[in-house]
């Protein structure tokens, strides 16, 4: 095994990108955009479309395993990719029911896993109000969601999902959003990252606290939780899980087939990344220890604040302060809300570390 392949070259493929290369392998990269974030550290580039059939086997000619760093990959391509014994991790087939989040709500509660109710749009008035309408693929960062208040913002809701085919699930009034990032090799051999809370800003990751500040007891069902559904899955790779905790319930939110921004904290906190284990899982290398090295890390999303070229600075102002440590994509144009790069800072008590992360952040723009 000498060469991964990746499909999509986002920042998450960059990511991915330098922990092969730290543990020598050669990655090629397919993405629409020619000097995406990944793309710049790719050994070898395919510029096409993600759902390209075509540039999905040409990627496959040119690697050892394949795998994808985003969900909108052509997951048929995937599929007959695998159907001929060419390894793909994790399976399409796993990819292809996450990818709908409809079959990936219906596949986790007949598994056993508490989710919040959900129906069909035409079912939806069973659920009571609010409820959430959510686009069934395509969405992130919450763009594909519309909260439904009253019988009024039905019509609403449907014109900012356009129409797409949605599902509705009923609000959950949760008193945190958890998340936990975990691994899994083709045989089965599972690690599980700690747990953290994710804190979000008009939809989007905002700030990531390890460990969470949680009690044993919420900690503890998390991680039954995440060791459920990881146990559920076929194929070799990280998974990220994404919850709500409300009282002492843990209900699964979302799950998504890849590396996270919930576990970016993992470069500086653990004993292995994220990134590392995914490469580790895909290239069937024995998994290392997910465990954090640090008492407690933050970390903080950088995103865009205005729309036009890209200037980072203050970066090295910030990377002054103790334990802290700036990441930047690399991406040429700055987008209001776009996710630029990331802050983690790491330090004895999750204040220490938030206040180290918030301080760097302030310093940081781009
Ligand atoms: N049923 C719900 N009840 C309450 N809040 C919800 C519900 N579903 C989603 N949310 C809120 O909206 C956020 C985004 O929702 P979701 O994870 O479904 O969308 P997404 O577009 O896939 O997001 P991302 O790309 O961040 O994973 C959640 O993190 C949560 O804050
Ligand atoms: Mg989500």
């Amino acid at each position: 095994m000498k060469t991964i392949g990746i499909a999509g070259g986002g920042q998450l493929g960059r990511m991915l990108t330098d922990a092969a290369h730290a543990l020598g392998f050669k990655v090629v990269m397919m993405d629409p955009t020619p000097n995406a974030p990944g793309m710049q550290m790719a050994d070898e580039r395919i510029v096409a479309a993600y759902g390209d059939a075509n540039a999905t086997k040409r990627l496959a000619e040119k690697c050892d395993v394949l795998t994808f760093e985003i969900e909108s990959v052509n997951a048929d391509a995937l599929e007959e990719l695998s159907h001929n014994g060419f390894p793909v991790h994790p399976t399409p087939r796993t990819l292809a029911m996450i990818k709908d989040k409809l079959y990936q709500k219906q596949f986790l509660s007949s598994h056993g896993i508490p989710v919040a109710p959900f129906a069909l749009p035409e079912e939806a008035e069973t659920l009571g109000y609010p409820y959430v309408l959510k686009a069934r693929s395509g969405g992130f960062d919450g763009r594909g969601n519309a909260l439904v208040n009253s019988p009024e913002d039905i019509a609403d809701a449907v014109a900012k999902l356009r129409g797409a085919p949605a599902y509705a699930e009923g609000f959950v009034h949760f008193d945190k959003e958890l998340a936990i990032v975990a691994v899994r090799t083709a045989e089965g051999d599972i690690k599980i990252f700690p747990l953290v809370e994710t804190i979000h800003k008009n939809h989007i990751c905002h700030m990531v606290l390890a460990p969470a500040p949680v009690s044993t007891e919420i900690a503890q069902r998390a991680r039954d939780l995440a060791e459920i559904v990881l146990a559920s899955f076929e194929g070799a790779g990280v998974f990220a899980i994404e919850m709500f905790n409300v009282g002492s319930e843990v209900l699964v939110n979302e799950i998504a087939p890849r590396v996270h921004n919930s576990g970016h904290f993992s470069i500086e906190a653990c004993h292995t990344s994220q990134f590392e284990e995914h490469i580790r899982a895909v290239a069937g290398m024995p998994l290392g220890d997910p465990s954090m090295k640090v008492p407690a890390a933050v970390m903080i999303n950088i995103l865009g604040e205005r729309d036009g070229q890209a200037m980072p600075d203050g970066i090295e102002d910030a990377e002054k302060l103790p334990g802290v440590k700036v990441h930047i994509y690399g991406k040429t144009d700055t987008r209001k809300e776009r996710k630029m790069g990331h802050i983690t800072a790491t330090a004895d008590t999750l204040d220490d570390a938030r206040s180290l992360a918030e301080h760097a952040r302030s310093l940081v723009s781009i």
